[in-house]
């Protein structure tokens, strides 16, 4: 069952080498209710990935909380699925294996692990490579096995940092727009990071615009357009309106 992520008044501190405290994260508040698919974006260094750190229980506020559903987070939870920039695949086992790391992890057996990994494999738009090397694979298909790993767990929220930021143009359309598919199908709720702001606007059904560092909330957009969405939506009026609302926000 997806659920809702509350984040409320959450402020998050990191030690400096000089022995001082820099403040990542300022009172944010936000609420992602159960199934939406919201974006994160703004500046380097504004605290988005700092954000979904506190999300996921890696790290801790210095004050406020953070609620999935009616859980308060100070520690991971398998709930709440966390997948990093880099696909982090261990390049001396398959796809499979990579796939199924956190079942093997459960305890979960063997073939039990691979029946699940083949019925994820169509989702995912990797059928035929369980037996690959990670050595094998486009950077696309990496990102892929990482989203399988991170689908796999079954998670009722997923929480993307910018996912295919070191993929070209091409691959990262197709990809978003496969993810939004897995989105639905599984039901799910979605908190991803991202610097392109078409890319939010097109997948999202909010866009939360962070202030510079330390970052709160400066503009939370509804995108009201409408599902399923396409490419094309790319050269609406409406889409273009969506789009310089962010920028704005961004003070581009
Ligand atoms: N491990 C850390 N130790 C000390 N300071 C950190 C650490 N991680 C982040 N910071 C500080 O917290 C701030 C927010 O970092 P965070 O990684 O959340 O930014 P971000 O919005 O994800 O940036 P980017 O878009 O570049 O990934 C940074 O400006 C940095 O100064
Ligand atoms: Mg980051």
């Amino acid at each position: 069952m997806p659920c809702s992520v509350t984040i409320n008044n959450v402020s998050a501190e990191y030690p400096t080498a000089q022995g001082g405290l820099v403040k990542a994260l300022d009172r944010l508040s936000f609420h992602i209710e159960p199934g939406e698919f919201v974006t994160l974006v703004g500046s380097s260094g504004c605290g988005k990935s700092t954000a979904l750190r506190l999300i996921a229980g890696l790290i801790h506020p210095t004050s406020g909380f953070v609620y999935v559903d009616q859980e308060r987070i100070n520690k991971p939870s398998l709930r709440v699925g966390i997948m990093f920039q880099d696909s982090n695949l261990m390049p001396w086992r398959t796809v499979q294996d990579n796939i199924s790391l956190p079942l093997e992890l459960r305890g979960v057996r063997r073939k039990e692990r691979y029946a699940q990994v083949e019925a994820l494999l169509p989702i995912l738009g990797l059928k035929g490579f369980a037996k690959a090397y990670p050595g094998q694979l486009s950077g696309g298909m990496s990102q892929r096995v990482a989203l399988g790993r991170l689908l796999i767990q079954q998670p009722d929220v997923m929480l993307l940092d910018e996912p295919f930021g070191a993929l070209d143009a091409l691959t990262r359309e197709r990809l978003s727009l496969d993810l939004l598919r897995v989105w639905h199908t599984q039901n799910l709720t979605v908190l991803m990071v991202t610097h392109d702001i078409n890319e939010a606007v097109l997948l999202s059904d909010r866009v939360i615009v962070l202030s510079q560092r330390p970052g709160h909330v400066k503009l939370d957009l509804p995108i009201s357009l409408a599902r399923p969405r396409h490419p094309s939506d790319l050269y609406s009026e409406a889409f273009g309106s969506l789009v310089s609302q962010v920028r704005t926000a961004l003070d581009l």
